[in-house]
């Protein structure tokens, strides 16, 4: 409170500091809310001992319950042999961690030498849905490592190439693939390459070639390709995987543009890395008696069409057409 003048000496209120109060008030008052405040430390004290030791307590007796069970099981499944290997609906990286067959300069084992069985890792079961997966008994791989031919190559039949892929997910990119019919894989690169065509129908671009491995769809087993193996997907699509879904377990999409039904067009001058596939193109020309207007470059779009300029017309164009479809 402002001090005020009057008859020119100020007079100021009394001051409000806190007045000093008697000794024995204070001490009381002191000894009062230290008690207090012991009794409420206390107690909060012995509350957060009573919940923790309650905590400890529940995870001793969950401990307790389920520790012995568990190593009960690791002991069981560490006294069993390994389960078999699996095949069957799996997500495609399953396989991945197979080992494919040796290149190089193991690609000639003796003759008599045995495939190298598979080994397969057991499926782990899909993370949701997984109860409407059925593994069925395995089917074996044997007899698709039997009739690999090492050191052989199809050449200029690709739909797609891919890398860094196993060799076993080769084989299944072609099981998915209802145009696939035989597969080249390159071990050195982990390169796999799908062919439209196997050695019998294609007899002339069967070759030599060291490193590579040759190897056809029908001598896979169809349950490879996990639920595409029922898949209706037409012959320009393949079949991908979906995993976590509960509806479908694969769905089509397009792969390719198919072999170009180009009027008077010549598939001989084909290169070697020209594939049919999405984004894929290849090279053709107008076949004899043909004059060719327009690149021979074909490119296939994302839509599975073709996309080129190339015309080719010719007076004999009908009866050399017989000839080039035979
Ligand atoms: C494919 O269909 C057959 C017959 O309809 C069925 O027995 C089999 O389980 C199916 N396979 C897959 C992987 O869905
Ligand atoms: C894919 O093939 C189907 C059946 O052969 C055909 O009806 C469809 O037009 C083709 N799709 C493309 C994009 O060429």
């Amino acid at each position: 409170m402002p001090c005020e003048l009057v008859n020119g000496n100020p007079i100021c209120p009394p001051e409000v500091t806190p007045s000093p109060q008697m000794p024995g008030e204070t001490d009381e008052y002191f000894e009062i809310s230290v008690t207090s405040l012991v009794l409420a430390l206390l107690l909060l004290i012995g509350w957060v001992i009573k919940t923790l030791f309650r905590r400890w307590a529940r995870i001793r007796r969950r401990r307790g319950d389920t520790v012995p069970k568990e190593t009960a099981m690791e002991m069981e499944r560490r006294r069993q042999p390994p389960p078999p290997p699996q095949m069957g609906p799996f997500p495609r990286q399953a396989v991945s961690t197979v080992p494919p067959p040796r290149a190089g300069a193991t690609l000639h084992p003796p003759r008599a030498a045995p495939c190298p069985a598979p080994r397969v890792a057991p499926t782990p079961p899909p993370a949701r849905g997984g109860g409407r997966y059925h593994l069925r008994p395995a089917k074996s791989l044997k007899p698709g490592f039997s009739k690999l031919q090492r050191g052989h190559r199809l050449d200029r039949k690709l739909i797609q190439t891919f890398t860094e892929v196993s060799f076993l997910d080769c084989v299944t990119e072609c099981m998915v693939t209802p145009r696939c019919k035989s597969v080249n894989y390159f071990k050195g690169a982990n390169y796999c390459e799908l062919n439209y065509e196997n050695k019998m129908t294609a007899k002339t671009r069967y070759m030599d070639s060291a490193g590579w491995v040759y190897s056809e769809k029908e001598h896979w087993p169809k349950e490879l390709a996990g639920a595409c193996s029922n898949s209706t997907c037409e012959i320009n699509e393949t079949c991908k995987h979906k995993r976590y879904t509960e509806d479908k377990f694969f769905e089509c999409v397009l792969s390719d543009c198919g072999i170009p039904d180009i009027k008077g067009i010549d598939l001989g001058s084909i290169k070697r890395e020209d594939a049919i596939g999405i984004h894929r193109r290849i090279h053709a020309s107008c076949a004899d008696g043909y004059s060719q207007s327009g690149s021979g470059r074909l490119n296939c779009q994302s839509n599975g069409e073709w996309k080129y300029d190339i015309v080719c017309t010719g007076e004999y164009a009908n009866l050399i057409c017989e000839e080039v479809n035979h």
